[in-house]
């Protein structure tokens, strides 16, 4: 008991990272469970500001421990890259990181995979992903034949033969399909992958173990969701979706703890909606509001650059998500992009065929044809970005938040009025 857990309950780039980051003033251990450099969570503090893609969020707090558990993908030269970027800046990783043994490894032809659909000329084909290897890795993951783990990086002949075998078979693969393809040398790719493996030596070990000695010794864990639940493969808006369990349900699979070990299960909203990448989004604003958003909100994508889609906020999705996720609270973030619209509009049920839909329908097809029931409140003028409590926020912002609490199925907690670790306000209990 006494652990949280921090998840997005919409389309990712909620501000996870802003949220894990504060609350490790009361935890011991902060823990990556799943995704993999498909995630950018920024946390700024006192004009640094810092991007993390894989290593958790805790890093950057010099009493926590940080560990990248078993359902994480890992691209050994993309962690290497960041711990080298962090460490620049000043962050010690000194027996403070920790990377799960059964972890599956992302190597170079999972990136070909990718493209290959990706750049497809089928338009269904794309799905607009991060493009970081993530669902090719996954997919060998399951499937099996082909999954390398960090555990078999330390194992040069076994490594080799293996890489021989897979190499071989995705060369014949990938040569038939991509025109432009250059077949992979195997002994090259497990010599390259051999030469990670010494520089991430220091930092391996058996995860699942490492968290129960920790729970075993009164320690307090975060998991440190990525993307968000709407990218759920099991749940989300499939297939415009991560290849991982990205809603709470995937701590204990991720990670081998327990669910009944979390006790807070903060579910961490903007107070819109963003999307990037392809997929269904009712709500979605492509006008002026939309792009007011977008410049306010500063909405581009950490990890690729791209525009984010914005839109009003779901309340139909979120609350969806919020059961999934089974949130006890949320976390209202960048309420300071909405100062200044005059009126706000909430989805609060959508409308297909006449008939009124409360829950996020399964088929694409279905959601697509979900029009936005929405209930509009007042907006306000005032900049937000200096309040500090509950108090300081005008009387519309307060509504607003309570509004979204109520139609969500779950209190506010936390409000977020600027990207800054103390541009933040706790909400008072009694709400
Ligand atoms: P994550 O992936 O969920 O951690 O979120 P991202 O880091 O991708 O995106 C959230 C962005 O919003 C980051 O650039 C944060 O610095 C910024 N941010 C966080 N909280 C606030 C806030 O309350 N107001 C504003 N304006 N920006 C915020
Ligand atoms: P954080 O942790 C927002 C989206 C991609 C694409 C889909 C599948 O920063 O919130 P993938 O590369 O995972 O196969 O892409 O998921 N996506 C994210 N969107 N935030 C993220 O992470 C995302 N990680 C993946 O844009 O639509
Ligand atoms: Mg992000």
């Amino acid at each position: 008991m006494g652990s949280t857990c921090v998840v997005g309950l919409q389309w990712g780039d909620e501000a996870k990272g802003k949220i894990v980051d504060l609350l490790c003033d009361d935890h011991d251990v902060v823990v990556r469970y799943q995704g993999g450099a498909n995630a950018g969570h920024t946390v700024v503090h006192e004009g640094v500001t810092y991007k993390l893609s894989l290593v958790p969020t805790g890093i950057l707090r010099s009493h926590v421990h940080a560990v990248i558990a078993n359902g994480v993908v890992i691209h050994p030269p993309a962690l290497l890259k960041e711990v080298a970027a962090l460490e620049a800046q000043g962050v010690s990783f000194q027996g403070r990181l920790h990377i799960g043994d059964r972890a599956h490894v992302i190597l170079p032809y999972h990136l070909e995979e990718e493209r290959l659909t990706e750049e497809s000329s089928s338009a269904a084909d794309h799905l607009g992903t991060t493009r970081r290897g993530i669902g090719p890795c996954y997919k060998d993951k399951v499937g099996r034949v082909h999954g390398v783990r960090i555990a078999d990086l330390y194992r040069p002949a076994e490594l080799r033969e293996k890489l021989k075998r897979i190499v071989d078979f995705k060369n014949r693969l990938l040569a038939a399909m991509l025109p432009d393809f250059e077949p992979f040398d195997a002994a090259a790719v497990a010599e390259e992958y051999l030469e990670h493996a010494e520089a991430l030596r220091p930092y391996i070990c058996d995860a699942t173990a490492k968290l129960h000695e920790c729970l075993d010794a009164g320690k307090k864990l975060m998991f440190e969701g990525a993307q968000g639940s709407l990218l759920d493969v099991d749940h989300g808006s499939y297939p415009y979706v991560t290849s991982s369990s990205s809603s709470a349900v995937g701590t204990a699979p991720g990670s081998g703890v327990p669910a009944r070990y979390i006790d807070r299960w903060i579910g961490v909203v903007k107070a819109y909606t963003t999307r990037v990448g392809g997929g269904p989004f009712p709500t979605e604003q492509d006008n002026e509001v939309g792009e007011r958003i977008r410049r306010v909100g500063r909405e581009y994508g950490t990890v690729t650059g791209r525009p984010r889609r914005c839109g009003w906020f779901d309340a139909v999705a979120t609350g969806y998500s919020a059961r999934v996720s089974g949130s006890t609270e949320i976390a209202v973030m960048l309420l300071d992009v909405l100062s200044g619209i005059d009126e706000l509009n909430v989805a609060v049920s959508y409308e297909r065929r006449g008939e009124t839909v409360r829950t996020l329908p399964a088929s694409l097809a279905d959601l697509e044809e979900c029009r936005p029931v929405y209930e509009t409140l007042p907006g306000w003028k005032e900049d937000v970005t200096a309040a500090r409590t509950w108090d300081d926020l005008p009387k519309a912002a307060r509504d607003y938040v309570e509004f979204l609490g109520k139609k969500v199925g779950v209190p506010a907690s936390i409000v977020s009025v600027g990207p800054d670790r103390n541009q933040t306000i706790r909400v008072p209990k009694a709400l």
